[in-house]
């Protein structure tokens, strides 16, 4: 059986096979095709409160339960000290750490941008922050959320590769049409993984870290499953993306992360997917590593459509 090649050059935007399907996004006028907006956005004496307040509330939240390489990236990029940070300066801070930088994007970009950029260790964040009407809930990543949520661990050197071969992937997975699978690995890892730590779980997801309810729910509820995390197993798992997660995957390190996922055959493990998930995304099966295996109870109980208790 061929091996579908994927691109190795990275440095402009690869051309697109045209039988890859991508998402009908429209790409604003004045943005060229890597979507970067020219310029951040102009936040005023508002949206630098909403950031502050929403730091100040995570901030009560995560000490004690967010990976330490987390808390210790917050720190070294001094992502508090007030307002929304300034992506050139933290870039410059970033780049120097890692070889990362950040830049503004209008919205969520096309898959193929988004790992294009990824590939070249920039990282794209939402170019606006939610209004103060909602403060909880978010349709699209905001600065908060792409920047609070992701920025930090990228200045930890192994999550920083990590994260430079996940776009690499991207490409190959979209060669074999298989972005659901990567999507869900994606899910489980970058947004809502946790890991080992001396002292116990923590969470490094910045779908986790950055709202207010999920970093308990996902560390000490007993409704959710934690499972060890097997990168074949979570691509094969559906999930859900309006609600606190079911499951959550537990890996040992950032290292064990990277070299679970690049030492992969990716082309034999495409090659054996199904179209659609094999796996609910509560399901527990026979090969797992189970760490707790959940109650489920906040889900059966028809999760938060039904008002049910996170417990
Ligand atoms: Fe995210």
């Amino acid at each position: 059986m061929s091996t579908i090649t994927a691109p190795t050059d990275f440095t402009r935007l690869p051309d697109l096979p045209a039988d890859v399907f991508t998402a009908p996004l429209r790409r604003p006028t004045h943005l060229g095709e890597d979507w970067v907006e020219p310029s951040q956005a102009d936040y005023g004496a508002q949206d630098h409160a909403t950031w502050d307040r929403l730091f100040a509330r995570q901030m009560e939240v995560l000490p004690g339960r967010a990976a330490s390489a987390f808390m210790a990236g917050l720190e070294r990029l001094d992502l508090g000290r007030g307002g929304v940070p300034e992506l050139a300066r933290l870039s410059r801070e970033l780049t120097a750490l890692t070889g990362w930088s950040v830049v503004p994007v209008p919205m969520l970009i096309p898959d193929h941008v988004f790992f294009w950029h990824l590939a070249n260790r920039r990282f794209p964040a939402g170019n606006f922050i939610r209004s103060p009407d909602r403060f909880d809930y978010i349709e699209e990543p905001d600065v908060f959320h792409d920047v609070f949520g992701h920025v930090p661990l990228l200045a930890d050197p192994v999550y920083a590769d990590y994260m430079q071969e996940y776009g690499r992937a991207g490409w190959k997975a979209m060669r074999y049409n298989r972005l659901k699978a990567l999507g869900a690995l994606y899910w489980y890892t970058v947004e809502f993984g946790l890991v080992q730590e001396a002292d116990g779980l923590r969470a490094y997801g910045a779908g986790i870290l950055s709202g207010p309810a999920e970093a308990v729910f996902a560390l000490e509820a007993r409704s959710p499953n934690r499972i060890m995390l097997n990168v074949d197993r979570a691509m094969r798992t559906d999930y859900v993306i309006s609600d606190l997660q079911p499951t959550y995957f537990v890996i040992e390190s950032f290292a064990q992360l990277y070299h679970q996922t690049v030492e992969r055959d990716f082309d034999r493990l495409y090659r054996g997917l199904g179209a659609g998930f094999t796996y609910a995304n509560t399901a527990v099966i026979d090969v797992d590593d189970v760490i707790h295996k959940g109650t489920l109870e906040y889900h059966l109980r028809g999760g938060r459509g039904s008002g049910a208790e996170p417990v």
